[in-house]
């Protein structure tokens, strides 16, 4: 059996763009009829909203754009999960740099900038929308979408 291609996205709180990446991906997968080639998770390097859903702003931008994420909850990021997953993938630069603190050398070159799989997008990083309004939402949804695309197929093109 091969072994899984393992996927955790991480942003501050883990209520409103990473869990966004991990339903827009996990979609992506699924239709590709890859769900079982392709581990996927999420998490945040804050505590604050650990256990809980994602934000309902989050939730329903996904649910307009056709993805549920009500399954969902919010979970901190540790040092196992460094060694676990294959890709570590960071929405903003402090969130990289929380997670380069967090990790060992030997495991560095798993984290990377999530938009670095984007295409057609200027921004490096996901921007924080959750003191923001509808607008903010629905960028990180569009960004979220390229760079989940980008990254489908450089896991195809390089794993499977
Ligand atoms: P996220 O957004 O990192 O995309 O989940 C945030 C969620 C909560 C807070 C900040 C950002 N907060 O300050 O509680």
């Amino acid at each position: 059996m091969t072994q899984k291609v393992s996927v955790l996205f991480v942003c501050l709180g883990n209520i409103c763009r990473s869990p966004t990446a991990h339903g827009v991906f996990r979609q992506l997968v699924q239709d590709a009829g890859l769900a079982d080639k392709i581990r996927i998770d999420s998490a945040g390097t804050a505590a604050w909203h650990s256990g809980k859903p994602a934000d309902t702003r989050s939730i329903q931008t996904a649910r307009n754009r056709g993805i549920d994420m009500l399954d969902l909850r919010a979970r901190q990021v540790n040092l196992g999960d460094m060694i676990e997953f294959d890709y570590v993938l960071a929405m903003d630069d402090a969130n990289y740099a929380d997670l380069i603190d967090l990790s060992l050398p030997e495991y560095n070159s798993k984290i990377q900038l999530f938009l670095d799989y984007a295409t057609g997008f200027s921004e490096t990083e996901v921007p924080d929308p959750y003191y923001g309004g509808a607008e903010g939402f629905n960028h990180v949804f569009d960004l979220v979408t390229s760079a989940s695309e980008g990254l489908l197929a450089d896991i195809q093109k390089k794993h499977l």
